[in-house]
This record gives structure tokens, sequence and C-alpha cells, in this order.
């Protein structure tokens, strides 16, 4: 079984590398998000050069340098790297999503071609992600301030992701302070983030000053008390990632806990909702959840016993079968490989291509064909 799906992800991955062979050659200099009608990419790094998705694409072309070795994803990867050090001269333009923009981005590089001047942009990166840390309430704070908001007190569930960054630090530097922070943030957000159903809150909140938890609030699935499916996702995989990182048993629980949540509400058609508890009508997808999803579950698989294992990998297969076979567009004039990604819940628009989601895809399949390399 599990040779079929590696031959499976195998083939599939080819079909992918001919079209982005394409794609990359015909959008160089630019740093996609999403498409126009056409199906061409956008630049974001004309629209929001500190856009917290800007380090995606610069991981999508180091899996593409990875698998192929053509030097062009390579050039194009670091190009999109030395775009990011704008962000580096504004400090309000950077958040806990330095782990997005220079995990997938320098610290890719570093990884494979231990580049010294990404590696110091790594460290900047970390340096500064830990400085977002409450000691009172032992979290990193997520977002900056709005004119006419203080945020200094919120936490999502989404930073689970950013946390790599900071075991990266730790272990290139033997410094474990950067792992102590990262460790207290997830135990935060193990406390208070995840329910005893094993579904998660977006956003929490906690007072700033003095470190105690006040409230939850909706954030970008269906609202309070809901499951916005993306942040389950996030969370299978930003809690495996920990586990991977120190070895904390209550890490894998915690994943494994969520993971068997978002199996267990997963439409029989294993095409995603925004949100496992939005009303039936309007009914939206979102297909950077079952891809983050995906790859979350496929890590996950490699760190419990073999009929666990099954179960998470049986559940991965079944999302990125559909992705390919439902929401993939394989036409090589476009540009997008996922047709129906949503941002938020309460956006004008959903169920349209978002680079993020080409990114999990991606990965997800080099895991399953045992061709991957690990950039968290
Ligand atoms: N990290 C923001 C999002 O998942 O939309």
């Amino acid at each position: 079984m599990q040779i079929q799906n590696q031959e499976w992800a195998q083939s599939t991955l080819t079909r992918i590398e001919a079209k982005m062979a394409r794609v990359v050659a015909r959008n160089r200099h630019i740093i996609p998000y999403t498409t126009d009608q056409a199906g061409h990419f956008q630049d974001m790094d004309v629209q929001n050069p500190y856009w917290w998705t800007n380090g995606f694409w610069g991981g999508i072309l180091w899996q593409l340098y990875h698998l192929t070795n053509d030097q062009l994803y390579r050039e194009e990867a670091i190009e999109v790297e030395e775009k990011l050090d704008r962000n580096l001269q504004r400090s309000e333009c950077l958040d806990h999503d330095n782990g997005f923009k220079w995990g997938l981005t320098a610290v890719a590089h570093y990884r494979i071609l231990r580049d010294q001047a990404a590696k110091n942009r790594g460290m900047l990166a970390a340096e500064n992600l830990a400085g977002r840390f409450n000691l009172n309430g032992r979290y990193l704070r997520a977002w900056n301030d709005l004119p006419d908001q203080n945020r200094s007190g919120i936490v999502i569930i989404d930073c689970m992701m950013n946390l790599p960054l900071l075991y990266w630090a730790s272990e290139e530097t033997q410094d474990p302070r950067f792992k102590q922070v990262a460790v207290a943030h997830a135990k935060t957000a193990q406390a208070h983030i995840v329910r005893p159903d094993g579904s998660v809150k977006h956003i929490i909140e906690f007072d700033p000053v003095s470190g105690e938890y006040l409230r939850s609030d909706g954030g970008q699935g269906y609202g309070h008390g809901s499951s916005w499916t993306r942040g389950q996702a996030w969370g299978i995989y930003g809690f495996t990632l920990s586990y991977e990182a120190t070895k904390d048993e209550s890490f894998l629980n915690t994943a494994r806990q969520i993971a068997q949540y978002f199996i267990a509400n997963t439409p029989a058609d294993h095409l995603i909702p925004i949100d496992f508890r939005m009303p039936k009508e309007p009914w939206w997808e979102d297909d950077t959840a079952a891809a983050i999803a995906a790859s979350g579950l496929i890590e996950l698989a490699k760190h419990v016993a073999e009929a666990d294992a099954a179960i998470y990998l049986n559940a991965a297969v079944a999302l990125l079968k559909t992705l390919v076979e439902q929401r993939c567009n394989w036409d090589q004039e476009t540009d997008n490989l996922l047709t129906k990604c949503s941002a938020s819940y309460f956006e004008d628009q959903h169920e349209y291509p978002i680079i993020y989601g080409d990114y999990f895809f991606i990965e997800a399949l080099t895991k399953l064909a045992g061709q991957d390399i690990n950039l968290w």
C-alpha cells in the first residue's frame, strides 16, 4: 500500500515538475500570492513587500531545486530571500511570521548550501521573533498594533509553525534560549488554544502586563467557538514539529488529539471546508487546510506505532488524491496548482489560488514520495 502511495506521489511530482518548469520560467523576479482571472501570478512584492506569505514562493523554489537541481530555481529562491531584506529594515514589518518568511527562504538556503549570509538573515529573524516573548504570559505575541488597537496580548494557533525558526537557531548556536522561548510558547498554546475535544481556537488574548488569560476570539473561521480548518492543520503540524525538536511526549499527544479531530470531521468527499462548524450554506472550501493537514499528518505518522501511522497516512493520501484529481489545475499555461483556497471565512473572495496551498501540496507529495528535505 505504502509503495503504491509512494509511486503515485512520485508520478504526481513528475507532473508538477513539468508544469512548474514552465511556470517559473515565465514568472521570474516576482513573489506570487494569488493569480488574476486569467490564471497568471500577481507580484505580491509590489503590492505588499512585507506580507506574511512572501516566503512560500522561496520554499516552492527550494523544493523544486532539491527535486531537479535546476539552477534557475536556486537563483530565483535567493532573489526572493534578498528581497525580504527590506523587512529587516522596518521593525513594524516584523512579526511572529518571521518563521514563515525566513524559514522557507534564508534558513532553507543555509540548510541546503550552508550560505553564511543566509544564516545571518535567519538568525536576525530568530532573534527578533524571540524578542516578542511576553515573560508573564509565556507567549509570543502574534501581530503588531493597529492604529486604534494595542495587540500585545494576542496569540494565534498559526504561531506553532513559526517555532521551528527558534528551534533551528538554538541548534545552530547551541544557545538554548531560543528553544526555551519556543517550548514556553508551545506549552501556553497547548493549555489555552487546544480544546478538550481536539479542536483548536484561532485567537486567544492575554493581559500583556499580568500575563493572565482573558478570552478567545473568532478569527478567520466562522466565529467564536468554531473550528477554522487551517487552524486545525497548523495545530497538527505545529505540535508535531515541537515534538520533533523537543521529544516532549505531551506535544506528540496534542498533535494526535488534533489529528483525530481533523480526521473525524473530514467530510466523506475529503474536500475540506473553511470551518468544520460553519453553516451548510454558503459552503466554501479551503484547499490550503487540506494540503497543510496532509503534510502535517505525514509528519506525525513518522512518530507513532505502525497501526496509527497507517491511519494518519491514509487520511493524508485521501486528502492529496482528492486535491490532485479534483482541485489541481494541470494546465501548464495557468500558474497556480490548487484552485479552491480561502484565506478567511469573512472576506469578499473565496475559493481561489493561494501560494501557501501550493507550497504545502508540493511539500506533502515530496514526503510521500520519499524525496523530502527538512525545511522546518
Ligand atoms: N497565518 C495566517 C493564516 O493562516 O491565514
